[in-house]
């Protein structure tokens, strides 16, 4: 007769326990002998992702089936439209911030970001209306009037493309002097007198051998704070201080890096889209006029330094190393590298002087 559970019970487990009578008297009493579990005959792998119910839309007054979960912005882009972006990098949380990708949504009383609003059955959406190159135009023109962006080639493009004229805010008002801009506080702000554009335009913060802070350069676009916080690094090094247009990159007590809980890991600079975040190699090349990308060669390897073999994307001018950065495609890196892949490249260009045949 059974308890009606003894089913429910885990398997006895495998032990042998030699018959009295015929173990040696010398002998332990009991032998165990455990099981070991089986081993997976293949790699272990993920669960396939579900199947995406599929969503009609139009855009542009062209029907299309998109998959549920995708954004505007995926659904433009697998049209071929071509929708600017700032903010917005795949290996990183969208957070809507910059409004250079806004599109108009039949019955939406604002414009959306195409580049975090998903699409829904039924959407009504228009990429260059009127009203949607408008808005684009006006953040452009704010941007090119108190940002320098001589080394943002994608952002110099939009304001040609959408015809911006940063210019008529007036000439730019002077740069702040040292410290001046991290100094300022909530509520504090001066309306400026209207007769120049402000500007974040401030001197260069170069406190460390491997790369230079140029806030005249942010558009306050947050991908480094993404890179450095949850998205990649969980250093949290940096975060946004100050309100309006006080807000600002920083330090925590805007403290040197050196000092900060920065650990080098350059992942802000990979992901800066305006050159704000620069190696020390570029800045000081720019500097000296012998920057040039068009003689550059980029070619791919594998870190030396540890197992984890990210891919190293190796930008070399007149035989030399000048930065290194990682593809956002790698399923290893996903765009992010350490200090060590990073930056510890110097040695491979310190040849040492030439050794006399032995
Ligand atoms: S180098 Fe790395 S740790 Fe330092 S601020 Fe940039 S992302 Fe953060
Ligand atoms: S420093 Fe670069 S990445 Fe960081 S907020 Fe400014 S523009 Fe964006
Ligand atoms: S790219 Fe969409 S808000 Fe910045």
């Amino acid at each position: 007769m059974t308890d009606g559970l003894s089913q429910d019970r885990d398997p006895a487990p495998d032990v042998r326990v030699p018959a009295a009578d015929t173990a040696p008297a010398a002998q332990p009493t009991s032998e165990i002998v455990l099981k070991p579990a089986a081993r997976p005959s293949r790699i272990p792998r993920p669960p396939a992702e579900p199947v995406r119910a599929p969503v009609e839309v139009t855009i542009d007054g062209v029907a299309l089936v998109v998959p549920q979960g995708s954004t505007i912005l995926d659904a433009c882009r697998a049209e071929g439209i071509d929708t600017p972006t700032l903010c917005y990098l795949e290996n990183l949380t969208p957070v809507n911030v910059c409004r250079v990708c806004v599109v108009e949504v039949t019955g939406a009383r604002v414009l959306v970001p195409a580049c975090s609003r998903r699409v829904e059955p039924g959407m009504e959406i228009q990429t260059d209306s009127e009203r949607v190159r408008h808005s684009r135009r006006m953040v452009l023109e704010f941007l090119g009037s108190s940002v320098d962006l001589s080394t943002a080639p994608a952002a110099r493009g939009y304001i040609e493309r959408y015809a911006a004229e940063p210019g008529r805010y007036g000439p730019p008002a002077e740069p702040a002097a040292p410290g001046k801009r991290d100094d300022r506080e909530p509520g504090h702000h001066h309306a400026p007198s209207g007769s120049t554009a402000e500007n974040v335009f401030q001197p260069v913060k170069v406190d460390n051998n491997l790369y230079v802070r140029d806030y005249s350069k942010c558009i306050l676009c947050y991908k480094c704070v993404e890179a450095c916080g949850e998205d990649a690094q969980n250093t949290f090094a940096i975060a946004i201080a100050g309100r309006g247009f006080d807000a600002r990159v920083s330090t925590e007590q805007d403290v040197v890096l050196p000092e900060s809980a920065c650990v080098y890991c350059g992942n802000c600079i990979g992901v800066c889209p305006t050159g704000a975040l620069m190696f020390s190699s570029e800045f000081e090349m720019r500097a000296a006029g012998t920057w040039d990308e068009s003689v550059q060669t980029v070619t791919d390897t594998i870190c030396p330094y540890c197992g984890v073999g990210c891919t190293l994307s190796l930008h070399v001018q007149d035989n030399e190393i000048v930065k290194v950065t990682s593809p956002l495609d790698s399923s290893i890196t996903e765009g992010h590298l350490c200090v060590k892949g990073r930056f510890g490249f110097e040695f491979v260009q310190s040849r040492g002087e030439p050794q006399p045949d032995a």
